[in-house]
């Protein structure tokens, strides 16, 4: 027959045992995203060097340059560190996207008409969320508007040049979000 010592044991072990459970579900809590191309986990975690805006947002996947941007436009062309709008020229978006986010050779990300049939909505429907602008900013996309968009993120091999840190395209996407002039409601702001 077990005794009382070895029952309590067995107790402590249980309630350890659901303790750890508990600890790994939180340390899992994080954001975690999938590839635009084909769905793949997009390996980024937050390190040393990451901003806290950034790690809050790997931690959250809410972007907090995006209400901060619409709270102080100042934010948007700040000179350091660069504003959304500076980085947006600096790396070349621009040239794809249009200086006024219009569209030339790539979609409208204004979303207010134009010739595409992406200058008026997302390309990707995830694109009303920043998760999703930020996995396919960083990963890249699979080209359903024509074309494609390059990896950028400096954390996933492959990326273009010296590629964006994880705090620079959350800026970025802050800045793309204060240009929106499509309908329908800004879900992003929420
Ligand atoms: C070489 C041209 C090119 C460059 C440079 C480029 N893009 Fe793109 N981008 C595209 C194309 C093409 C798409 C559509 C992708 C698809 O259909 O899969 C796109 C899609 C996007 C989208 C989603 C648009 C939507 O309507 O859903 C965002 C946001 C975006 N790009 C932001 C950026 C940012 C920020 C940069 C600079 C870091 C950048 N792009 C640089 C070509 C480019």
């Amino acid at each position: 027959m077990l005794g009382f010592k070895s029952i309590k044991a067995a107790l402590l072990i249980s309630m350890l045992g659901f303790m750890s459970l508990v600890v790994s579900a939180q340390v899992n809590a994080a954001c975690s995203f999938v590839s635009t191309k084909d769905g793949s986990p997009l390996n980024i975690k937050a390190s040393e060097t990451d901003t806290p805006q950034a790690k809050e947002f790997l931690e959250t996947c809410i972007n907090p340059y995006t209400k901060a941007y619409a709270a102080d436009p100042t934010l948007i062309t700040q000179k350091s560190p660069k504003g959304g709008k500076a980085l947006f020229g600096y790396n070349g978006c621009s040239g794809c996207h249009g200086g006024k986010l219009e569209g030339v050779m790539a979609p409208s990300l204004r979303k207010d008409g134009g010739q595409g049939a992406f200058d008026t909505k997302w390309v990707y429907a995830k694109h009303v969320t920043d998760k999703g602008v930020f996995e396919t900013i960083s990963g890249g996309s699979a080209g359903v508007s024509g074309g494609v968009m390059s990896t950028w993120n400096i954390n996933l091999p492959d990326h273009v040049g010296d590629g964006l840190t994880n705090d620079e395209i959350l800026r970025l996407i802050a800045y793309i979000r204060t240009e929106y002039r499509g309908d329908g409601e800004k879900a992003w702001l929420k």
